[in-house]
């Protein structure tokens, strides 16, 4: 089966990079991005290729090349979805928030709402493609709406899970360590459709990085790497208080660890906690699953990788309060970097939103510097978490264009992202500005204590002994 035409619903940080690649390296297969925010739409057709609306290194470029090509974003959904003979789904699936499962399980409303969609206007056969992470089996739902509320068209629903990371994006879907596809391989069709993704990937990945599943182990083996990922960061986060205490190093440590070859150097750096759009709520997704089927040891396990990650966060924090002697009230705290991680402008399930909500309840001033993340898109997480009125949150917290404005009669800095320009920062010039004793919080363990302590700074590692009074 030859692809002419393909559609993608949802022009997130998953649709639109995954495309965008998908379009460069497939110049004779039209790619459509749709989503029902015609505000993204208009932002990815911007005139100016920087303006689009999610940030990643090298993702405009790619964009410019492809963008009225064969690469598209339009918010005609219906349009894109009859053309195409593969679909992509692509749309966000966060966690409950509501009855059932809330706070735990995957809100699948967005995609149920795609399915019907997608069987409303379909007049020719398709291959519908799961794309945003899901629990397992929701293949099988979709299936279901398809084929009960489809005009008589032939469905195949394949997996194909992501597992680019943000901020490296690009780099990922150009060379990734694999790519994973699960369908209906016992059936000719199933295996037809399996066989036509395979064909679009392998324009540019090698075929024995092209793995072929059933679905359902598609849909687990996503759950599973990002639990193992997270799960890595809360190992290497539970050492770092031991390391605090006992006067070893976290970086040594993991260094020391990570050079064995079974174990391995990646996704061993102590920080302030792991956030973004999919550890917590895969693990949640997990968790929620393990424990509809009775498997509460299952469930346990894997819920404490999320408990010591939010011990990670209070605990900063909290040590933030303690340090300044026990108080601060009033005080400015300037926070370098919102974003969850550097390179990007994702702020979802950001370590930052949780320790300013705890300073705030604390009654601290907090200016904020990042430089890729907005005052209003601050204000909606912290709105987000209801913790206080949105006017309050406007009074206390404010972001600055300039990284200087944070430590400006500062009480304290606190680094939440690892941004790179962070590190070349004028360290005397922001000791100079803040007020004395200079409290200095690293949250993401970039800077070094010797040097620190040499500009007159008092400062806090994670995972470092450290002396602050
Ligand atoms: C993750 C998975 O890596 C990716 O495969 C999947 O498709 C989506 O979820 P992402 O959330 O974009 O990607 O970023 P990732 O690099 O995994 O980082 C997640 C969080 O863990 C960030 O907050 C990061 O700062 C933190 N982290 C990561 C650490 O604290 N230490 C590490 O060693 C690695
Ligand atoms: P992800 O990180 O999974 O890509 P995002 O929230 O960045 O998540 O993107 C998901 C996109 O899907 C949003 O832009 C949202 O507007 C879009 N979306 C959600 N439901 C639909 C729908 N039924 N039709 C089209 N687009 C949708």
């Amino acid at each position: 089966m030859k692809i002419k035409n393909i559609c993608c619903i949802g022009a997130g940080y998953v649709g639109g990079p995954t495309m965008a690649v998908i379009a460069q390296k497939c110049p004779e297969i039209n790619v459509t991005v749709v989503d029902i925010n015609e505000k993204r739409i208009a932002a990815w057709n911007d005139k100016d290729v920087e303006n689009i609306p999610i940030y990643e290194p090298g993702l405009s470029k790619v964009v410019d090349e492809a963008r009225g090509r064969n690469l598209f974003f339009s918010a005609d959904v219906d349009k894109a979805i009859d053309q195409a003979e593969m679909i992509f789904i692509s749309v966000n699936t966060p966690t409950k928030a509501y009855g059932m499962g809330k706070g735990m399980a995957a809100d699948l409303k967005f995609i149920e709402l795609c399915a019907r969609q997608i069987a409303r206007v379909s007049t020719s056969d398709k291959i519908v493609i799961e794309k945003s992470t899901l629990p397992v089996r929701t293949a099988e739902a979709l299936k279901n709406i398809l084929e009960n509320t489809g005009n008589g068209v032939n469905y195949q629903i394949l997996s194909n899970p992501e597992f680019l990371a943000e901020g490296t994006a690009v780099e990922d879907l150009m060379d990734p360590d694999r790519v994973l596809i699960g369908g209906d391989i016992d059936t000719e069709k199933g295996k037809e459709a399996v066989e036509a993704l395979v064909n679009v990937y392998a324009h540019w990945v090698p075929k024995e990085r092209i793995l072929t599943t059933n679905v359902w182990s598609s849909e687990l083996s996503k759950l599973t790497a990002n639990a193992f990922l997270a799960q890595r960061v809360s190992s290497i986060n539970a050492m770092s208080e031991l390391c605090e205490k006992t006067g070893a190093d976290v970086n040594e440590v993991a260094k020391a660890v990570g050079m064995d070859s079974r174990i391995g150097s990646k996704f061993l750096k102590s920080s302030v906690g792991f956030g973004g759009s999919c550890f917590q709520k895969d693990i949640l997704n997990l968790v929620y699953i393990a424990k509809s089927f009775g498997l509460n040891e299952v469930a346990d396990y894997w819920e404490q990788v999320i408990i010591m990650n939010d011990h990670q966060k209070r605990r900063f924090a909290a040590n933030i309060v303690r340090t300044l002697f026990n108080t601060v009230a009033g005080k400015k705290i300037g926070f370098l970097g919102w974003a969850f991680k550097k390179d990007t402008n994702d702020t979802r399930e950001s370590a930052a939103i949780y320790v300013a909500d705890y300073l705030l309840n604390e009654q601290a001033e907090i200016v904020v510097y990042d430089p890729k993340v907005k005052e209003e898109q601050i204000n909606a997480d912290l709105d987000y978490l209801n913790t206080r009125s949105e006017k309050e949150n406007r009074q206390r917290i404010k972001a600055v264009n300039d990284p200087y404005q944070v430590s400006k009669e500062a009480h304290a800095v606190a680094i939440l992202t690892e941004w790179d320009e962070f590190k070349e920062l004028d360290r005397k010039r922001i000791y100079d500005e803040m007020l004395k004793p200079a409290f200095l919080f690293d949250g993401r363990n970039i800077l070094h204590q010797s040097s620190q302590k040499a500009i007159g700074f008092k400062t806090y590692i994670i995972g470092e002994n450290c002396d602050l009074l």
